[in-house]
């Protein structure tokens, strides 16, 4: 994407933001590090650099929707450490919310699954979870739906959670499968009887076995929610007259490919701690993101929650 010559200074930044009306803000794990939450790929810090023990090839399986179907309990064995159970948000989730607050928020993209958005007051209308959320989780077997703090618990025991409707179908259905197995048996000839019912081979039988509930982010493999592709296409490129991407390397698709689907001439600022080359943005601010948006913020006049305020 070539650059739009007429913008490079922070400055320039500052006078967007002021001038901006319908602002996208795409974010990622970066905005939630100051509050001790680690992103994904920073070297020493980020989550993948502490799962070796698991043993994968690459530690993005345990977010891979083909090893979770194969074995839960990769995912089950670090979900405990994912739980959305900060209470706190950071100046950057503040900045989002104070662009809400002067009606310059169009969407807030976010790939984070830590729900702090909303700590900070962002309105669930303005933002799109475009990796999903914690909030709900579904059966794998039956896709009965509950909310997500149902399986909590469990998760936090480090017990791979089952789908309860499927425990009661069973345990309907157990009744009735003795019955089939009688029935079963008396098919037999007198001859394959006793072999029939001295098999321990459980394939003889359908032993049905409850779902696993997996709780409703978004796996690699798996689509994004549909909100994120409708809003995008259909809604906001039309209005957006401005986007910031805060605290995400942009490593992955769908949500990577966000700020080249937008009209060539709307502005792109860019505020991390890294640098990415596989997309051109207008403006790069590259620093701690809590640091550049209070800057931002100082030099256009508004005043910033600086501090990270206890949600409640
Ligand atoms: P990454 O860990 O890939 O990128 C985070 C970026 O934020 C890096 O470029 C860091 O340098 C930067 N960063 C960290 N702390 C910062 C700070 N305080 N100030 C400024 N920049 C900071 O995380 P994401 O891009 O969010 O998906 O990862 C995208 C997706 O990959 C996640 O949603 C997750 C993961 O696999 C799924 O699990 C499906």
């Amino acid at each position: 994407r070539p650059k739009l010559p007429q913008y490079n200074s922070i400055d320039d930044a500052v006078k967007l933001l002021q001038e901006a009306k319908n602002i996208i803000v795409l974010t990622g794990a970066g905005i939630s590090t100051s509050l001790g939450i680690p992103d994904f790929r920073s070297k020493d810090t980020g989550l993948y650099s502490k799962l070796a023990h698991l043993g994968l090839s690459d530690p993005q399986e345990v977010f891979d929707i083909h090893v979770f179907q194969e074995d839960p309990s990769i995912f089950f064995s670090i979900a405990k450490d994912i739980l959305p159970t900060e209470k706190k948000f950071s100046p950057t989730h503040g900045f989002i919310k104070l662009l809400q607050d002067k009606g310059k928020l169009l969407t807030n993209y976010t790939q984070n699954i830590d729900n702090i958005e909303g700590n900070a007051g962002v309105l669930p209308e303005n933002i799109v979870q475009c990796h999903g959320s914690f909030a709900t989780a579904t059966c794998v077997k039956c896709h009965h739906k509950v909310s997500g703090d149902a399986i909590f618990n469990e998760i936090k025991e480090g017990v791979i959670p089952e789908c309860a409707l499927c425990r009661k179908r069973i345990a309907e259905e157990g009744l009735k499968l003795q019955g089939v197995k009688r029935k079963r048996s008396t098919n037999y000839q007198q001859k394959d009887r006793k072999k029939f019912e001295d098999s321990s081979d459980e394939d003889d039988y359908e032993i049905p076995t409850p779902g696993v509930m997996k709780p409703d982010i978004t796996f690699f493999g798996e689509d994004l929610p549909d909100e994120f592709g409708q809003r995008l296409v259909h809604h906001d490129r039309e209005l957006a007259d401005l986007v910031i991407v805060i605290g995400t390397s942009l490593k992955v698709a769908p949500v990577a490919e966000v700020p080249g689907i937008l009209p060539r001439n709307v502005p792109q600022i860019y505020i991390s701690r890294t640098p990415v080359s596989h997309t051109g943005f207008d403006i790069d601010m590259l620093g701690d993101c809590d640091v550049v948006v209070s800057e931002l913020c100082r030099r256009a006049g508004w005043d910033l929650q600086h501090h990270m305020i206890p949600a409640d």
